[in-house]
């Protein structure tokens, strides 16, 4: 029993001589009996540091090329929005150069992003109509009511970048530029069908008769 009662004491003494001054103010580092990694080794973000393990010893690395800082502000031009800055009109026309470049870059795009529903014309015959999206699909040929033909550019980059009806969008996965890109080789597709035999230069139109 004595030896309970000393033990008891001690334990209380200890339990009191630890935990019992939390909160207190000190200048002495506190007893931590478990640190719980709150101190570790570490490099402070966005500081010079003696970090050997980088060549230039940053404590961070820098943004990658092309990064588009959260800060900075959405610009209402008709690049970003297909429409005419402060309106809610389309753009009539691409705001990028239609060049050979643009439309490779298109055609390559397109034959990624779309062309699994739209098909590699564009006619809506896609592969994933095969897959119970029949008759869903848009035909971007549009040959009954021409709809899609006429509308202008900035409408076609308004239903990549935002969908339309049963369609999705495509801003998250799909850069700026690379939607206007898909829109001029849009544009190509549809002309591929419309142009008439006047248009094809003289020489050319024997082996088109073929
Ligand atoms: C997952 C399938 C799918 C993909 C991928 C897809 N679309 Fe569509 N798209 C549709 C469907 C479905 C419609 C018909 C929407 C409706 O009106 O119900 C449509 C409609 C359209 C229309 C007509 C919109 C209108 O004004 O009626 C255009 C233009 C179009 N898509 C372009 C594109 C382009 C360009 C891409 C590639 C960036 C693309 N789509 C990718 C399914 C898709």
């Amino acid at each position: 029993m004595r030896y309970f009662l000393l033990i008891f004491v001690l334990a209380i003494a200890t339990v009191l001589g630890t935990a019992g001054y939390r909160g207190t103010l000190t200048r002495k580092s506190p007893l931590e009996l478990f640190p719980d990694m709150k101190r570790q080794a570490k490099l402070r973000p966005q500081s010079e540091t003696h970090n050997l393990f980088w060549e230039d010893n940053r404590g961070s690395r820098l943004p990658i090329s092309g990064t588009v800082s959260r800060n900075s502000p959405y610009e209402d031009t008709p690049l970003n929005t297909g429409r005419i800055t402060g309106t809610t009109n389309f753009v009539e026309l691409n705001p990028l150069p239609v060049t050979r470049e643009l439309l490779e870059r298109g055609r390559e795009r397109f034959q990624i992003s779309c062309s699994p529903c739209h098909g590699a014309q564009g006619d809506g015959k896609g592969i994933t109509t095969q897959y119970g999206m029949a008759g869903v699909v848009a035909d971007l040929h549009d040959a009954k009511t021409k709809k899609i033909v006429q509308q202008p550019d900035g409408e076609i980059f308004n239903t990549i970048s935002n969908g339309k009806n049963t369609m999705g969008a495509y801003a998250p996965n799909i850069a700026i530029e690379d939607r206007w890109a898909i829109v001029a080789y849009v544009r190509a597709l549809q002309l591929s069908r419309l142009a008439n035999v006047d248009e094809i230069p003289a020489d050319k139109r024997a082996a088109l008769k073929k």
